[in-house]
């Protein structure tokens, strides 16, 4: 396995692969890899000829007062993780390869950033799709993989790709998660024991709401009731929000067929999870 600081490094690699014929799978992640990366990295070797994981934690897609200096941090278990997966190029730039100055080019995805993490965390989603376009066109790959609990994200840069036509098909992973519901995320390290215990009633309330909706209670008491139902476990609600999977706008009533996520932002002690559930108005519950 190759590791690589520089672009040009990058570049040459994946430019012998391509010459070789090799389809090209690509996986970026900001580090601190748990089974959720793994099972992209997985999903990518299998269906891949030549495997890219990027590691960088990208400083433009946190807010001022967010954890970008406390974003836990280990590139040597992430390499030794990458190599036993079969990756062929690890790309794990500093911050002034990625953006040396000045910097005044910055990607954009309107109206699908309105709401959920888009509204909680304003310019979080121009930086993520800022550093995503800028990976897509340093590693060129064929194909990206991208988890689903990150939905809006996934979402914002499947449109991204398509307005700016760039020639990589995107492919969303289902959400990996312990066994006891919680959805893996490198911020789960932020739980004391006790937040532990307590944090998967967000993927309960979730299952629960979902079940709900199906059956045709009404949008606005299921989501007031979810929302209770975690902050009596001791979470602090940022969001419980139904919205449509196209546009990423709240509705209120289900439309027979259409695609829904039901998705959270969830407070608990330092630790802001997100999870969600997709769903299409009319399967059984
Ligand atoms: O999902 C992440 O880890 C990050 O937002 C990404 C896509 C690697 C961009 O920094």
């Amino acid at each position: 396995m190759k590791v690589a600081k520089k672009i040009t490094t990058v570049r040459k690699a994946v430019d012998s692969a391509k010459r070789r014929g090799q389809r090209v799978g690509f996986v970026p992640t900001m580090g601190y890899l748990h089974e959720g990366h793994l099972s992209l990295i997985r999903q990518a070797r299998k269906y891949n000829d030549f495997v890219v994981v990027s590691i960088f934690v990208n400083p433009i897609q946190f807010g001022p007062r967010e954890d970008y200096r406390r974003y836990p941090r280990d590139l040597r278990r992430d390499l030794k993780l990458c190599k036993e997966a079969g990756v062929d190029l690890v790309f794990a730039p500093s911050v002034e390869e990625m953006y040396p100055q000045p910097f005044l080019t910055y990607v954009e995805v309107k109206e699908l950033d309105k709401h959920l993490c888009g509204a909680s965390r304003p310019g979080h989603f121009r930086g993520v799709c800022t550093v995503v376009a800028k990976l897509f066109n340093i590693v060129m790959p064929d194909v990206a993989y991208f988890g689903q609990k990150d939905v809006q994200q996934a979402r914002i840069i499947e449109q991204m790709v398509a307005d700016l036509n760039f020639p990589i098909r995107i492919r969303i992973m289902p959400i990996v998660r312990e066994p006891d519901g919680l959805a893996m995320s490198s911020r789960n390290v932020y739980l004391s024991e006790e937040e532990r215990r307590k944090a998967p009633i967000i993927y309960q309330s979730l299952l629960k709401g979902k079940r709900e909706l199906l059956a045709g209670r009404q949008v606005g008491r299921v989501l007031k009731e979810l929302a209770r139902d975690v902050e009596m476990a001791g979470g602090k609600v940022d969001y419980v929000e139904l919205v449509r999977w196209e546009d990423m706008a709240p509705v209120r009533k289900l439309a027979p067929g259409e695609r829904y996520v039901l998705a959270m932002a969830v407070w608990f002690g330092r630790a802001r999870l997100i999870d969600n559930v997709v769903f299409r108005a009319g399967e059984r519950g």
